[in-house]
């Protein structure tokens, strides 16, 4: 499903509208709502919104898990971390334990070392042996940038051919520096995968990962596809605006 709209405005407010949904329904169901994070700059304003008075009093925050589904190898407090701009923008302004709040810790050592503590992490939250198959998070964010990467699946890495990992290390330019990052095996195994994605400079690019030819290796977000999940795309008209021209005129640019 893709859902249009004008602005990244407008995108933020439906984008926490549906997380809301989402999180009272996991937790009439299950009594808990794990929430996978996405970093970069969209989701700024939609975790901003979350945590003002309007959305605010319809989660029940204290019942939600949050992890990330990727971090770049820096200290938690360094301005590239995806874990501090969740915090700047969400976690600090709710009430939330920090028990629920499950970081990629990248001060634990080299990125192997600290993708492996993640899924151990993961494994003991969900009550899963390790290695084994992969927990349904309730509600995954992604992001995606202009190159078609997603949390930190970057074009032709190693990364997008893990079949087993739940986590794992992988390098990725803009900041040029090593990450770590869920699998898609993981994102695929969620209940809901939202992307949220806004700006003309990846128009292109989502028309090719929606409409055009299936190439994974240089449009890893093709790699996204719930097996039972619900996979929704949130576009600002300004990204979708290729997607719009291609069914206008029937066909994408080359
Ligand atoms: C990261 C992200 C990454 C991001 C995209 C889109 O750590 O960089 O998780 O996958 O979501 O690059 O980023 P923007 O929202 O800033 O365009």
């Amino acid at each position: 499903m893709v859902r249009e709209f004008a602005d990244l405005e407008t995108l933020s407010a439906a984008a926490a509208e549906k997380f809301c949904r989402i999180t009272q329904d996991a937790i009439a169901a299950r009594g808990r709502c794990t929430v996978v994070l996405a970093g970069g700059s969209t989701p700024r304003r939609p975790y901003e919104l979350l945590a003002t008075p309007m959305y605010r009093t319809k989660v029940q925050w204290d019942r939600l898990e949050f992890f990330w589904g990727d971090e770049r190898m820096v200290p938690h407090d360094h301005p590239d971390s995806n874990f501090r701009m969740a915090n700047e923008t969400l976690l600090s302004r709710i009430p939330v334990s920090e028990h629920n709040i499950h970081r990629i810790q990248t001060e634990r050592g080299a990125p192997q070392t600290v993708a492996q503590d993640y899924e151990e992490e993961i494994a003991q939250v969900f009550h899963l042996p390790l290695g084994g198959q992969p927990p349904a998070f309730d509600v995954i964010l992604l992001g995606m940038g202009a190159d078609g990467h997603t949390a930190s699946l970057f074009p032709y890495s190693d990364a997008l051919d893990e079949t087993s990992r739940w986590v794992v290390p992988n390098h990725g330019p803009m900041p040029d520096i090593e990450r770590v990052t869920m699998t898609p095996r993981v994102i695929n195994t969620a209940r809901h995968v939202i992307f949220l994605v806004a700006g003309a400079d990846k128009a292109q690019t989502l028309a090719q990962v929606l409409e055009g030819t299936r190439d994974p290796q240089r449009f890893p977000a093709q790699l996204i596809c719930p097996v039972l999940g619900e996979l929704a795309w949130f576009v600002d008209f300004a990204a979708a605006a290729e997607l719009r021209r291609a069914k206008e005129s029937g066909g994408l640019h080359a």
